[in-house]
């Protein structure tokens, strides 16, 4: 049984999952991923998206369009948190997380199978690319933020902790709908102790994160990052120059200098007053201890 081995070996990589997915009939073992059809790019080869973990790729099942995640690394107690997630969000759904299902008997490679998970498809672009298509529409990055609120207030009420907020995290549809993806990181209330899977992405993290951190505390200060970042960017396209293929307009850097680096500076200079205010508040935050940095929430009612 491969999740005995799990851990020991060198995981597939994103190139022997693309070779395996050619022919999903011996690739799958589940009857619906086996009848399926591996949507394929100009060069004859699979349709991919990918991070660090992982290569999703997107296949026509019979009831829909389905990703297929598979990972490169052995995600920590992939079995256990996808199992206590999905039972959560049974009791208590929570619609901007999107339902997984980890599939231990997933798909054969090198002669072992490997699990996937296994996930509707989510249309749109990650949050990166939507923010640089309405580069200069305000309207639509405002939009956008006010709908970034209302995903992290659903996220919080849920009591779920994603663990790991960052822009390839983050889809974004046509009308600006959101939608969260890449739950190897999660923290699911009641489901008892377990050791963080592993630091979120480092350009959306408290300088001194906590790693034992539970629920709302492990996203509060990444969803203040994106807000605040997406609201800037709206009133000061200039500040796109500061993304890198990596972040938003933050790094890690950043928040370890509070106030002393050049996004800093340039946002205490912004035409959008609750932008001002909103950045001194992030940069107190990142002087604070990681456990008392606030939400977007939390932090306009500060500054209003
Ligand atoms: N359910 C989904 N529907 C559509 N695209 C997805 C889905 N899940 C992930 N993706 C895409 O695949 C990329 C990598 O997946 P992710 O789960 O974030 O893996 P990693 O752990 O490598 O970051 C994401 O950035 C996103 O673009
Ligand atoms: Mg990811």
């Amino acid at each position: 049984m491969r999740e005995e081995t799990a851990g020991r070996e060198r995981w597939p990589t994103k190139t022997e999952y693309a070779d395996a997915v050619q022919d999903p009939r011996s690739a799958f073992a589940e009857p619906r991923l086996q009848e399926g059809v591996v949507e394929q790019g100009p060069l004859g080869m699979p349709l991919t998206s990918s991070g660090r973990n992982a290569v999703v790729f997107r296949l026509q099942g019979p009831d829909g369009l389905v990703a297929v995640r598979c990972m490169t690394r052995e995600p920590a107690e992939g079995a256990r948190r996808y199992g206590a997630l999905a039972r959560h969000l049974e009791r208590s759904p929570c619609s901007v997380l999107t339902a997984a299902q980890w599939v231990p008997r997933g798909i054969l490679v090198r002669g072992a199978w490997w699990p996937v998970v296994l996930m509707p498809w989510v249309p749109g672009g990650t949050l990166d690319t939507v923010v640089r298509r309405h580069l200069g529409t305000a309207d639509a990055l405002l939009h956008l933020a006010a709908n970034w609120r209302v995903v992290v207030e659903q996220l919080r009420r849920s009591g779920v902790g994603h663990g790991d907020l960052q822009h390839g995290n983050v889809l974004v549809d046509d009308d600006l709908r959101l939608q969260l993806v890449d739950l190897d990181s999660v923290w699911v209330p009641g489901a008892g102790d377990w050791p963080r899977a592993e630091s979120g992405h480092p350009d959306y993290q408290h300088p001194r994160q906590e790693l034992r951190a539970k629920g709302f505390a492990l996203d509060a200060f990444s969803a203040s990052v994106i807000f605040l970042s997406v609201l800037a960017v709206a009133s000061d396209r200039a500040l796109w120059e500061l993304h890198t293929q990596e972040n938003l307009i933050f790094r890690a850097d950043d928040f370890a200098h509070p106030g002393s680096t050049d996004v800093w500076r340039q946002l205490r200079d912004s035409p959008d007053r609750y932008v001002r205010a909103l950045t001194e508040a992030l940069a107190a935050d990142c002087g604070r201890a990681a456990e008392h940095a606030r939400g977007p929430e939390e932090l306009l009612a500060d500054v209003r």
